[in-house]
């Protein structure tokens, strides 16, 4: 999937993802515990990475309170102005535009000095869209730097012993879900890829890390893990 398809995808229908981003049972839960993954201090800095309408963002303002910073990372303008919406009543938390693949904090770029100061990192449902997510889950891992936090949330298919109903509507949803990409059509079973993409992003983040999270959610279709950088 291109950014480009994904950003078109997404600024169209940000207004029902929205809906289904807070609606979804089960989801606020999970959201509630990827933020208490992320294992804030009152004052600290988190960065959601594909932030999208911002449904997050509250959950992890609540961890970090009045003092803390929160900013929200997402290419795509229309879900951003949702979440800026979303978040207006809180002067701390800020809503950015830029890649999470290349996100617009870190070292500053003309003294090349100075790690961005990041206690952790959040990204729900945003690897999968990546070329390369356990490539991402390093440059994410490096930028939080040692004690600090990543945190990733994402859908893939359930091993639960009644997970052959579960998967089959997992599977009908991330079709449907999918920007309509030649690509993906041709590769025919964008679930198994999205599995895959997946599966290497939350390795890597725990061969990176000691465990905070390892579970699954919503009738085991959503694995949370999160890790404490060494
Ligand atoms: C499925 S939505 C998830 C949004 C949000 N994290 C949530 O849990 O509701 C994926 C979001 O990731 C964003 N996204 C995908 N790839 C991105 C990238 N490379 N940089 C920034 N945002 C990206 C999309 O614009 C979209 O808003």
């Amino acid at each position: 999937m291109t950014a480009d398809t994904a950003q078109e995808f997404y600024g169209r229908w940000e207004r029902l993802y929205d809906l289904i981003a807070r609606r979804t049972p089960g989801i606020p839960a999970l959201r509630r515990r990827g933020a208490l993954a992320c294992r804030l201090e009152p004052g600290d800095t988190v960065v959601e990475m594909g932030c999208g309408t911002g449904a997050n963002l509250p959950y992890l303002r609540e961890q970090v309170g009045p003092d803390g910073t929160v900013v929200g990372i997402d290419f795509t303008g229309p879900v951003l102005e949702r979440a800026r919406t979303h978040t207006a009543e809180y002067d701390n938390v800020h809503v950015v535009r830029g890649d999470a693949t290349q996100p617009p904090i870190g070292f500053d770029a003309d003294t090349m000095d100075g790690r961005a100061d990041i206690d952790a990192i959040l990204a729900t449902f945003v690897v999968g869209m990546l070329a390369d997510p356990p490539g991402a889950v390093d440059d994410w891992c490096e930028l939080v730097g040692p004690d600090g936090h990543v945190v990733l949330a994402n859908a893939a298919l359930s091993d639960e012993w009644y997970a052959l109903p579960v998967n089959a509507v997992f599977r009908a949803v991330v079709v449907l879900s999918t920007p309509p990409t030649t690509k993906l059509r041709y590769e025919g079973q964008p679930h198994r890829r999205l599995d895959e993409k997946i599966a290497g992003a939350h390795s890597r983040l725990r061969e990176r890390s000691s465990a905070v999270a390892d579970e699954t959610h919503v009738f085991g279709v959503v694995r949370l893990t999160g890790g404490r950088l060494e």
